[in-house]
């Protein structure tokens, strides 16, 4: 059946590769109808778009002839995939908002149709908190959003942010719409896809999915240690760092396990989580997920519990204070390293607050993995949005400038990626 592509195109230099990406949708077989935003509309016209789709462009939201022959809100719905192209650091802001300020916003927020975004703008403008604030909203409301190529850009820097080559869009395009119930979540299948089309592979296995098929297991937050039905033993681990990296690995094609201690945090799309409280429940947890291709301790895993929790709550007894017994816990990423299913790489993280690298080498030795993350907690680390760190593996160890968490999420990801391949 002939698929129909919706083709949303915001206002930037990039605007000019949609008119490529049309050519190749018509190519492959699709029809493809576009909507341009009115900054879009700067950088190429509607008639270049209308001759290369053949079909009519949409601008605005107020056209009575639209109206009376399809209505704005049919235009999105008829569609089996929108795409956003380029997606602007202002239409991903928009979308993340739920504002629907014009033509191109209504319609997605009108829609039920899966939606992938295609981002492009300057480093400064990608690497921005408020951007990739909004980036991990969108694909947690099960968004697909594509990471831009990293390259010298039209304003003379430097950095992330290019828009992939049409050819890899239009991959991408063919891959959500082999799966699309899948894909409409934001997970991707670990198979090889085939093109609805002609049959043939849909893809090769890119750089925009480098971990496709590998099974990532991530454990991130805290773990609560009861002492009695309303007392426990806790840290002050947000999970932000671990559920950045989990959402970073399904967003590189992995199929992900999340082992997550008690927090408040929405799951990232295509991530199966599994939620405990305790050492010993997260220790359980792991076990049963393996194998695994990479496994990522991130959790603060509580180093004690109490010795005997007791069933009622413990009371007052006179001036003296109730002793409370403690006993270790498992090291859960030692003995991942002493398991028969050992994962072939093995990450763990580190706390440190002096002396990052030796503490780091001599913690890599003790516990049996192969690199250790060690973030500098001197500052406001625990909790906040950004994280310094640095990447400690027997060859080495790289420093990190302080970047935001799903930055270094996504940078660890890459690496991880390039020891796999
Ligand atoms: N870890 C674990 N099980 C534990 C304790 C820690 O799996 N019971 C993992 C963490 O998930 C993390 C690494 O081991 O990957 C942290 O080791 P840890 O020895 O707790 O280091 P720090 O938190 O840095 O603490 P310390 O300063 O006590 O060495």
């Amino acid at each position: 059946m002939t698929k129909h592509i919706l083709l949303i195109i915001g206002g930037g230099i990039a605007a000019y590769k949609a008119a490529e990406l049309i050519r190749l949708i018509r190519k492959s077989g699709m029809t493809v109808r576009c909507v341009l935003t009115e900054s879009g509309a700067q950088f190429v016209t509607p008639m270049t778009l209308a001759a290369l789709s053949e079909n009519e462009v949409h601008t605005t939201l107020w056209s009575l002839k639209d109206e009376a022959e399809m209505g704005h809100i049919q235009l999105s719905r008829e569609a089996d995939l929108v795409v956003v192209c380029p997606a602007t650091a202002n239409l991903l802001a928009k979308m993340a908002g739920g504002v629907a300020d014009d033509l191109a916003t209504t319609l997605l927020l009108a829609t039920d149709t899966p939606v992938m975004a295609v981002p492009a703008m300057n480093v400064r403008m990608w690497q921005h908190a408020a951007t990739q604030r909004n980036i991990e909203q969108l694909r947690s409301d099960g968004i697909t959003v594509i990471q831009p190529d990293e390259g010298a850009m039209a304003c003379g820097e430097y950095g992330p942010g290019r828009l992939p080559e049409p050819e890899t869009i239009m991959a991408e395009i063919s891959a959500m719409l082999v799966s699309p119930s899948l894909t409409a979540i934001g997970t991707q299948s670990t198979e090889l896809g085939h093109n609805p089309l002609d049959g043939q592979p849909a893809f090769a296995p890119d750089r925009h999915r480098p971990l496709r098929g590998k099974h990532v297991l991530i454990t991130a937050g805290p773990t609560h240690e009861p002492i009695d039905p309303v007392r426990y033993i806790a840290n002050r681990s947000s999970g932000r760092q671990g559920f950045a990296i989990a959402a970073a690995a399904a967003e590189a094609g992995a199929q992900v396990t999340l082992v997550a201690g008690p927090v408040h945090l929405t799951t990232p799309a295509g991530v199966m989580r599994v939620d405990v409280e305790t050492a010993l429940e997260m220790e359980q947890a792991v076990q049963d997920a393996l194998p695994a291709d990479v496994a990522i301790m991130v959790a603060a895993v509580a180093d004690w519990r109490a010795d005997s929790r007791s069933g009622q709550k413990i009371k007052k007894k006179g001036a003296a204070p109730a002793p409370l017994k403690l006993t270790e816990n498992p090291d859960i990423l030692a003995g991942l390293a002493q398991h028969e299913k050992r994962p072939g790489l093995l990450i763990g993280f580190a706390a440190e607050t002096e002396n990052i690298v030796s503490h780091a080498e001599a913690k890599l030795a003790k516990k049996g993995c192969d690199w250790i993350v060690a973030n500098d907690v001197s500052g406001d680390v625990m909790g906040g949005a950004d994280n310094s760190v640095h990447i400690i593996t027997r060859s080495g160890a790289e420093i990190w400038e302080r970047l935001p968490k799903p930055e270094v999420a996504r940078r660890l990801i890459a690496k991880i990626s390039e020891e796999l391949a």
